[in-house]
């Protein structure tokens, strides 16, 4: 049982997933503010991303109970995102995961720990029965991140995405209790 109002905190050495904070807004819009990050991302993303965006964005994880949207955390800095989105309906005990870490902090490591972190959080303690996403056919890191964390390769649905006015194919990715 998570305790209502708790600050969640999910920790592996140097990797932090906690709340958002206010005092996160600066660096959330300064890293967000890059097409390389948007381009692997749904368009619902803002781009360019403003403090405005970033504003929005905090005050909206703060209504969230349970705690499905955290900071990344890297030696004590914000570095990226990482959140669950939760399904309805027949797909209740559903969620799809969705992550985005800064450019100056990629291939350290840190989505990894951070996928696998929040995977564990929601398999176990959210008492989710699967975590699923999308990744765009071109985006090889971040399938090479699920496959690292022990998500399987369920199938590419083909022509799936537009995305820069171009359709790409999209591999989708699950793991399961
Ligand atoms: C994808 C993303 C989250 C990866 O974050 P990260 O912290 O750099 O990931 P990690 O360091 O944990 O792992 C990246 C892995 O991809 C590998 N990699 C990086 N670039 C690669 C490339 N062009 N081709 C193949 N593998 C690549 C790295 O070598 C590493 O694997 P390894 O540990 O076996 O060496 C980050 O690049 C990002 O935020 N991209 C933009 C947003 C995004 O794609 N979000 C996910 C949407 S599904």
């Amino acid at each position: 049982m998570i305790a209502k109002n708790s600050a969640m905190q999910l920790i592996h050495d140097k990797i932090i997933l906690r709340p958002l904070h206010d005092s996160d807004r600066e660096e959330l819009a300064w890293l967000a503010n890059n097409k390389k990050i948007w381009d692997n991302l749904r368009d619902l993303m803002p781009h360019p991303y403003t403090i405005d965006n970033a504003i929005f964005f905090i005050n909206l994880t703060k209504q969230e109970y349970p705690q499905m949207i955290f900071a990344i955390e890297y030696n004590g800095q914000f570095c990226g995102v990482i959140g669950l989105t939760g399904q309805h309906d027949v797909y209740k005990k559903t969620a799809e995961i969705g992550y985005w870490i800064g450019e100056p902090f990629w291939n350290k490591g840190i989505a990894t720990v951070a996928v696998n972190l929040i995977t564990d959080y929601g398999l176990n303690q959210l008492d989710l029965a699967r975590i699923h996403t999308g990744v765009f056919e071109y985006n090889t890191s971040s399938m090479k991140v699920l496959e690292k964390c022990g998500y399987k390769k369920e199938g590419v649905f083909e022509k799936a995405i537009i995305k820069n006015g171009q359709t790409w194919n999209e591999h989708r990715y699950s793991k399961t209790k």
